[in-house]
């Protein structure tokens, strides 16, 4: 079965157990500054697993783009991968564990064909404030898995959630896939990383909260969460021991071996160049042609983008591939995923252009290092020196992004050993300081709703009405994102906005919260919606419910919410910044005083 198959059926399936399909999200968060990428099909669905009531009911199921870099130093291996797709099904405080596991037991073994007997699942195994997972065992006994193949493990490996730092969670159950391999050991059992046992879905029972303290509350809602990989899933029913084997990664696999002149199974060095390479391209393409896609820079989203782009072209390096080698690879995967995601075809040219670019950049980073490099090199072996300091390796790595791969090579054509307790160090060091940064990130909370956010929301639409109104229909939402101490909005418009017109938002954002506007909101499906005269920002499926927030006679938008009652909560909104994000596109950062 092939990936366009399986993400059908098991839509179909769920469809026909009462759930409505919902359109998949962008893969960068909107309005959640807690994290980057979307990680997961529930992170979307936040608000809704705590509690509020969706549009489209209390079943339901989709794909989800997801990006994952926290394991990006595990890719090359069978199953690790930085982009992946994820079919979910949810209950929104609707079924609950026996449905669960019956649908997904009853979708693995008569739907994909899977046989009861290669089956292994793991269960929560308890700790001192959540007992073992018990039910769980019990279901999965009803159904034919014996005792043997249920595992109870800790929560390190059977808990899954918050998305961020809080937020939903709750103990899971796995399902794994024995690939037929020798078992490594004897205690060798599913999450075994000797490939044995494959996992490919997980039903989460998210019936806590992670609050800010740490500490974890039951949730009014019991609701269930579950993920299928689409990439591993496929690989097993095709019988292949790894996700690079599979339609998803054939064309760009066979692009890359005329290009280089090499075979894939070469050797490890060459496999994993192969799988890195189409890995991490493979994210970039699907991060630069989202829907609120980025370009490479030096900050968030960008700066994992950057990284993928760089650690892409580093193996290309490997392979003897040159400079512009990720234009026609981007465009082979651009083809194989447009049916299914039709916004890389439409952002095919700003892809093609931003990936050459990142590659031209980095070529001319490595020049440099390679300069100061020699520099440093000449004048250590000048004085009979055969030792890099640390310091200096992790300059070149951290100041001109040259790799420390590099800096071994060239130092040991000249016979220099770099001085690696010293670059752990400075490393180290840096990670400290970087974390502390990343950790500002997470202030918030996950899905922050609180009431600052909240009115911060409603003050981002009055903001988008009123560019519209004083620059021209053209200014489209492009990218939003709210902290508790500030909105940023991201709108489509070519020149600098002067202060006249700056002041002229202002003035209508302010007019409109003085006029003590209400806030309503309707369900309805997104043709009545664009009916309606609604700004939407993409295109949704046909018939999809869809939420409608009307802020007085002055803006509707389809919008998830949450928004005030009224807009004399906001205060006053002052625009404190108006610049450059990228071509054709300008940022504000705006804020509501008391
Ligand atoms: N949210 C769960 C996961 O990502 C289903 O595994």
């Amino acid at each position: 079965m092939r990936a366009d198959e399986l993400r059908d059926m098991y839509l179909k399936f769920f469809e026909g157990h009462g759930h409505s399909i919902i359109t998949g999200s962008s893969l960068i968060p909107q309005n959640d500054p807690t994290v980057l990428f979307t990680t997961a099909g529930m992170h979307p669905l936040v608000p809704y697993l705590l509690g509020e009531p969706h549009p489209a009911g209390k079943r339901l199921c989709d794909c989800q783009k997801c990006i994952r870099t926290g394991d990006i130093d595990d890719v090359g291996d069978a199953s690790h991968l930085t982009f992946f797709e994820m079919l979910g099904n949810w209950s929104l405080g609707d079924y609950f564990k026996e449905d669960a596991i019956a649908m997904s037991f009853e979708f693995l073994t008569k739907y994909l064909g899977f046989s009861a007997e290669k089956l292994s699942v793991t269960v929560f195994a308890g700790n001192e404030s959540v007992p073992m997972d018990k039910e769980s065992v019990g279901i999965w006994n009803k159904l034919g898995i014996p005792e043997s193949r249920i595992y109870p493990l800790p929560m390190k490996d059977n808990w899954w959630g918050p998305a961020g730092t809080t937020g939903p969670c709750g103990p899971d159950t796995e399902m794994f896939i024995d690939t037929g391999k020798q078992a490594c050991g004897p205690n060798c059992r599913p999450g075994c990383s000797c490939g044995k046992f494959f996992e490919i879905w997980n039903d989460v029972f998210m019936q806590y909260e992670k609050t800010k303290d740490g500490t974890y509350i039951p949730l009014k809602q019991h609701n269930v969460d579950t993920g299928m990989g689409v990439e591993r899933t496929i690989a097993m029913l095709q019988g292949r021991a790894n996700v690079y084997e599979t339609e998803l990664f054939a064309p760009v696999i066979q692009l890359l071996e005329e290009t280089s002149g090499k075979t894939m199974f070469a050797d490890d060095e060459t496999i994993r160049a192969f799988r890195v390479i189409s890995d991490h391209l493979r994210s970039s393409v699907f991060i630069l042609g989202d829907q609120h896609g980025v370009s490479p820079s030096n900050l968030g989203q960008g700066y994992v983008l950057r990284r993928l782009i760089r650690r892409a072209v580093r193996y290309g390096k490997k392979l003897g591939l040159g400079v512009g080698f990720s234009k026609p690879i981007a465009s082979c995967i651009i083809d194989s995923y447009k049916h299914v995601y039709p916004e890389l075809n439409t952002n095919r040219d700003r892809i093609l252009m931003d990936l050459v670019g990142e590659e031209e950049k980095f070529e001319a980073t490595l020049d440099r290092g390679m300069g100061e490099l020699d520099k440093v090199l000449t004048q250590i072996t000048a004085h009979g020196q055969t030792v890099l300091s640390g310091r200096v390796a992790f300059r070149l790595y951290d100041t001109c992004g040259f790799p420390l791969e590099f800096t071994e090579e060239i130092c040991r054509e000249r016979g220099v050993t770099i001085d690696r307790k010293g670059f752990d160090e400075a490393f180290e060091k840096h990670k400290e300081v970087s974390k502390q940064g990343a950790d500002k990130v997470f202030k918030g909370g996950l899905a922050d709703h609180s009431e600052t956010t909240t009115r911060l929301h409603t003050a981002t639409h009055l903001l988008h009405k009123s560019l519209q109104i004083v620059l021209g229909d053209h200014v489209k939402q492009k990218g939003s994102n709210i902290t508790a101490e500030r909105l940023r909005f991201d709108f489509s418009h070519l020149a600098k906005m002067t202060d006249a017109e700056i002041k002229k938002v202002e003035e209508l954002v302010n007019d409109a919260i003085q006029r003590k506007m209400e806030v309503t909101m309707e369900t309805m499906t997104l043709e009545d919606a664009q009916k309606a005269g609604s700004t939407a920002l993409f295109a949704g499926k046909y018939g999809e419910q869809v939420k409608v927030y009307t802020i007085g006679d002055f803006s509707k938008e389809v919008c998830g919410g949450p928004h005030v009652k009224n807009t004399f909560e906001l205060g006053k909104f002052k625009i404190k910044k108006e610049e450059a994000s990228s071509a054709g596109v300008r940022r504000i950062r705006a804020v509501l005083e008391g």
